[in-house]
């Protein structure tokens, strides 16, 4: 492929999901249909959030799923709701900002379950530093949709991803064969794939967790957050990036290298991030990319949730560094 071709063979989101469905000769299509309304909510809260400041969307929306909502928490999920209803590729929809799940009218309705965060890392917002949306998918049978449909474990998902807007719009999916990277070309409209084929490396300088939950976190996390800082096999201790939105967190991670960490402790033994749609497509992304994800007792992707927001403690990055925490809970057995 020569330079001059590159430029002129755009391959854009939909092209290649389109590739990727050519692969399965009976596929009709849906899960392209599908992609392409998460894409368009995707575009849509990239131009609301590089607005949010002007356009007075920043602040509370005085409404609470648990925590504050902010505006554009609201206004974002109000976009993936409408969009994900009417791909007519849909059954049931679950989200962070909704405490119950949506169940979509029949005559609207297709095969897939989607688990979304509208908008993760609502503390950034206005402060106008990264954030982003997570998403997963599930193959739900045909039937009348219940929420046992979606009480499934991680492993089951058929695609996750998640859109970061920061200085660019990034967007990083995986249907199962891999990790791709897309980045929106404001010009054209469109997601480019800029990142190939995503490989996070087997063992990372950077280590990622709010320190300041330090004081009540259990024996292993401690011992191991110790090593990071003070190696006693000589190595130079690993740097501490923590930016508070998962989604940039774990880009970054998934990028670079390193690990991620939001341990459970003394106060919320479950930790904070929400199962079914933070832990659940950020462990399917990285493992897609030959990393791990584990909760400090199983492998992340084989928890099978009970509740639709429950929470679990997650540790998930490079294949090594994800080894050493994994010894060390089991050290403490
Ligand atoms: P959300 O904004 O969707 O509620 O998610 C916020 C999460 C996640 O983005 C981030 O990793 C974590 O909160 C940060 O929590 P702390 O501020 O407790 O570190
Ligand atoms: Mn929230
Ligand atoms: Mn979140
Ligand atoms: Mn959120």
């Amino acid at each position: 492929h020569s330079a001059e071709a590159q430029r002129t063979d755009l391959m854009t989101i939909t092209r290649f999901v389109l590739n990727e469905q050519s692969k399965h000769p009976d596929s009709r299509g849906d899960f392209t249909i599908l992609l392409s309304h998460i894409v368009l909510g995707c575009k849509f809260v990239c131009s609301a959030v590089s607005k949010a400041g002007l356009a007075k969307l920043i602040g509370l929306a005085g409404e609470t799923n648990g925590e504050e909502q902010k505006k554009l928490d609201v206004l974002s999920n109000d976009v993936f709701i409408k969009a994900l209803k009417s791909s007519g590729r849909t059954c049931i929809l679950v989200s962070e900002e909704d405490e119950e799940a949506t169940i979509v009218e029949p005559s609207k309705r297709g095969k897939y379950c989607v688990v979304f965060d509208p908008l993760d890392g609502s503390s950034n917002i206005d402060c106008g530093v990264s954030i982003g949306t997570i998403f997963g998918i599930y193959l739900v049978n045909d039937h009348e949709p219940t929420l046992e449909d979606v009480m499934q474990p991680g492993k089951n998902m058929v695609a996750a991803g998640y859109c970061m807007y920061g200085s660019s719009c990034t967007l990083v999916l995986s249907t199962g064969a891999g990790v791709n990277g897309f980045t929106l070309d404001p010009s054209l409209g469109e997601f480019i794939l800029t990142h190939p084929d995503i490989k996070i490396p087997k063992k990372g300088k950077i280590y990622s967790v709010n320190e300041g939950n330090a004081k009540n976190w259990d024996g292993p996390t401690t011992k191991y957050v110790e090593k990071c800082k003070f190696p006693k096999d000589g190595s130079s201790p690993k740097s501490l990036r923590y930016i508070g939105s998962m989604v940039a967190d774990v880009h970054r991670t998934l990028l670079y290298g390193g690990i991620f960490l939001y341990p459970g402790d003394k106060k919320s033994p479950n930790g904070k991030l929400r199962v079914l749609y933070e832990v659940f497509p950020m462990s399917f992304l990285m493992e897609q990319a030959g990393g791990q994800a584990f909760t400090g007792k199983i492998r992340a992707l084989d928890l099978v949730p009970q509740k639709l927001h429950e929470r679990s403690p997650i540790f998930l990055g490079s294949y090594d560094e994800v080894e050493e925490i994994k010894a060390l809970y089991a050290a403490e057995g």
